[in-house]
């Protein structure tokens, strides 16, 4: 049985706004402390609404398609309405995601509030209020 949705498999095989921002106001850098796999997202923020974001991944195909996904739900987005997605949003749109490769979907919402941060460090000084990262990039050193 196939254990990913037509969304999942189509997201892979097509994926949205993969790339860099050169002159992003946001850089997200993450990796999944499950399986040391890392994202990366670039946000670009004019009068609080994302107006580009692009995100690159070493990952599996499921990270691929959660990158995509999480893209196009924060894109053109106001920054309030970016704070409220969450890798359950994630997998939603993705029509679900088998239980072993939820931790896929963490890592795009990780990148996501770790681009946050980041643009929150350089525009306010402060980083995202309640930002943890679940996950760091922690490659080689275990
Ligand atoms: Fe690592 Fe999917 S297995 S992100």
């Amino acid at each position: 049985m196939e254990p990913y949705t037509d969304k999942v498999v189509e997201h892979f095989k097509n994926p949205r706004n993969v790339g860099e921002i050169e002159d992003a106001d946001g850089i997200g850098h993450i990796g999944s402390e499950v399986c040391g796999d890392i994202m990366d997202l670039y946000i670009k923020v004019k009068n609080n609404v994302l107006v580009d974001v692009k995100y690159k991944t070493y990952g599996c195909g499921a990270a691929i398609a959660s990158g995509s996904m999480l893209t196009e739900l924060i894109k053109g987005k106001t920054i309030d309405d970016v704070l409220k997605v969450t890798n359950k949003r994630v997998v939603e749109a993705l029509g679900g995601l088998p239980g072993p490769k939820v931790h896929c979907s963490v890592l795009a919402e990780d990148a996501l509030k770790s681009a946050l941060n980041d643009y929150y460090l350089k525009t306010t000084g402060k980083g995202l209020p309640g930002f943890k990262p679940r996950s760091e990039h922690s490659h080689d050193e275990k």
